[in-house]
């Protein structure tokens, strides 16, 4: 039963309630009309205290889309944040005007606060270098659509796998399935986090390797996900310029892929992808983006326990 639940980790679901919202993403994604009434009545509110385009957006359109409305802010400056009110009060008061809220904040376990002194579900819109569930969300449907299965694949991460909070939920969450095997391309500097080798990897005996050259590995790869160098999570400005161009996904690599290979990308880019690679059939990331969307529909429903044919 999902209705009433937060969503702060992308494990807080087991994979049978993840499954029921895929379902309901899908019958979303045949026939939209048939949901465009769903959460009439309903109030959403974004949270935002770090800047976003996909998840903001695609969540607004989510509740605009089911019939609902959306209230919030982008730039906590313009709320009561601005004199120091604090997160718990902040929650406590959104909490009597909307019936639903979405945080994304800079400082890890935020969202995890908030859910602790708030009487509507919270969902995670991405806390700091933590975890963005609904990112998770986002890659599952996609994978499910585009490649029909979570298990038996190679899945390949690359760039900053040390910061990047969307590598970090899908390798956990694709380590719930069958027979998936991991490649991890990045500099050393940027290798993923000890927690997640030895409490996720490790820990269930799952098979990965760690290489640095994106062009020796590519051919192996079902999946490739490409990440952004995060500027925003480096102390030092010439750590980050040293490695930013680590990785450009150009179409001479992209030619060394096999054929149904899906290339995805959480976005924002910045010059990982060349922009001809989005000609490929191989790039996905623009309807990874769309299916973020849709699942977010299904995920508001569930939460807020409005019935399919409501
Ligand atoms: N993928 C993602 O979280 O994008 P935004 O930062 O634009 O929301």
């Amino acid at each position: 039963m999902l209705k009433g639940r937060h969503l702060i980790d992308p494990m807080d679901f087991t994979t049978y309630e993840l499954d029921e919202i895929f379902s309901l993403a899908e019958k979303i994604i045949e026939d939209e009309d048939r949901f465009k009434d769903a959460c009439r009545g309903k109030l959403l509110a974004t949270l935002f205290y770090e800047p976003s385009t996909r998840t903001r957006f695609s969540f607004e359109a989510a509740m605009l889309r089911l019939g609902g409305s959306v209230i919030g802010f982008s730039e906590p400056n313009s709320s009561s944040v601005a004199k120091g009110e604090s997160i718990r009060d902040t929650i406590r008061t959104i909490s009597c005007y909307a019936d639903i809220a979405v945080m994304r904040h800079p400082k890890e376990g935020a969202p995890k606060l908030a859910s602790m002194y708030s009487s509507i579900p919270v969902i995670n819109a991405g806390d700091g270098g933590h975890q963005h569930p609904t990112q998770t969300l986002t890659d599952l449907l996609t994978i499910k659509c585009l490649k029909g299965q979570f298990s038996n694949l190679t899945i390949g991460l690359c760039g900053d796998l040390k910061f990047g909070r969307t590598v970090h939920s899908l390798i956990k969450a694709m380590s719930r399935y069958e027979n998936n095997r991991f490649i991890l391309i990045s500099p050393k500097e940027l290798r993923v986090p000890d927690y997640i080798r030895k409490e996720v990897l490790d820990k269930k005996g799952i098979e990965y390797v760690e290489v640095e050259k994106l062009e020796e590995v590519i051919g192996e790869l079902d999946i490739l996900y490409m990440t952004r160098i995060q500027r925003e999570r480096f102390f030092n400005e010439e750590e980050y310029l040293r490695l930013k161009d680590s990785y450009i996904l150009d179409m001479e690599k992209v030619n060394r892929a096999k054929e149904d290979m899906i290339i995805m990308h959480p976005l924002p880019r910045v010059n990982e992808i060349d922009y001809e690679v989005d000609e490929d059939k191989r790039a996905c990331y623009f309807k990874q983006a769309k299916y973020g969307m849709y699942v977010r529909m299904a995920l508001i429903m569930k939460l807020l326990g409005v019935e399919e044919n409501a």
